[in-house]
């Protein structure tokens, strides 16, 4: 039996689909079988993130109101035997899939795969609540470190909690070492001990996340700062004792931070 890992936040745009498709890639070519189930229905993202944008077939939805079968509806990314893609439906609302419907399907992906990822959507609102099933093993809540982001980090735990879910642990992505070494940017470490959930890996800012996307590759084949990062992620998700880099904790030295420009208020006339 493997194990059911949701991916989720309190605010949109964090980074959740990035994170899930990367540590499902990530896993696979550690061995593991995993599956990658987008929960986003209506706004799917996971095929185009998979490099499957031309191969879905059936969806989530298709599933669920059993117009084909699950391994029907399950796609492999090229050259990933081990892992596969169950996607959502892009025309339809999270209310069409049926609870019961959702429990049997990711119940099933759990008996078949070490690992089976499940990318929410935006926010704590409906869409969230639908995949709140009890089937879940383990919540990573993903944040940027700002304080806005972590207030809604805070009531995506507690909704958690109310629904009596095990405690979320948090990944915080887009850390800017520059400026956390500046402090002007809390660390990672920090991010956790504001919303009291234990850390379980860091990501940061890396302009390679737009560029794989944009030129259709997937981001964990690009070697860079922020695949580095979910790669250890991914060992720490498969219970692997990995330590963290706690990004820009070293104070920055004395010529990087006379570079440093001060913020300069535009000046009204
Ligand atoms: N570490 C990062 N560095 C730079 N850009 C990132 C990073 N993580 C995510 N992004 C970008 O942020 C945007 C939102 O990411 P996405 O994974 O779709 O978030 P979510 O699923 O939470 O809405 C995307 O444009 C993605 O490329
Ligand atoms: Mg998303």
């Amino acid at each position: 039996m493997g194990k059911l890992i949701l991916i989720a936040s309190g605010k949109g745009g964090v980074g959740k689909s990035t994170l899930a498709a990367s540590l499902g890639v990530a896993l696979a070519r550690m061995g593991k079988t995993v599956c990658v189930v987008d929960g986003d229905v209506g706004l799917r993202s996971q095929d185009a993130l998979l490099g499957l944008e031309n191969s879905v077939v059936y969806d989530l939805l298709d599933v669920a109101r059993k117009g084909c079968a699950l391994q029907q509806a399950l796609i492999t990314p090229y050259g990933a035997q081990t892992l596969k893609l169950l996607p959502a439906a892009q025309f339809a609302r999270s209310k069409d899939v049926r609870p019961k419907a959702l429990t049997h399907i990711l119940s099933e992906l759990k008996e078949k795969n070490d690992f089976v990822f499940l990318d929410a959507p935006a926010g704590i609102e409906r869409g969230l609540r639908a995949l709140l099933v009890n089937d879940i093993d383990e919540t990573l809540l993903v944040c940027t470190p700002d304080d806005m982001c972590l207030r809604d980090t805070s009531r995506a735990a507690s909704l958690l909690e109310r629904k009596e879910l095990p405690r979320p642990r948090l990944v915080v992505n887009r850390l800017m070492p520059d400026l956390v070494s500046a402090g002007e940017m809390m660390t990672a470490k920090a991010a956790a001990d504001t919303v009291e959930l234990e850390l379980v890996g860091e990501i940061p800012e890396d302009t390679t996340v737009c560029r794989a996307l944009v030129n259709h590759r997937l981001l964990m084949d690009i070697q860079c700062e922020a695949s580095e990062a979910i790669r250890r992620i991914a060992r720490r998700v498969a219970g692997e004792s990995v330590p963290l880099p706690a990004y820009g904790s070293r104070r920055a030295g004395w010529f990087r931070r006379r570079l440093r420009k001060p913020l300069r208020e535009v000046v009204r006339r």
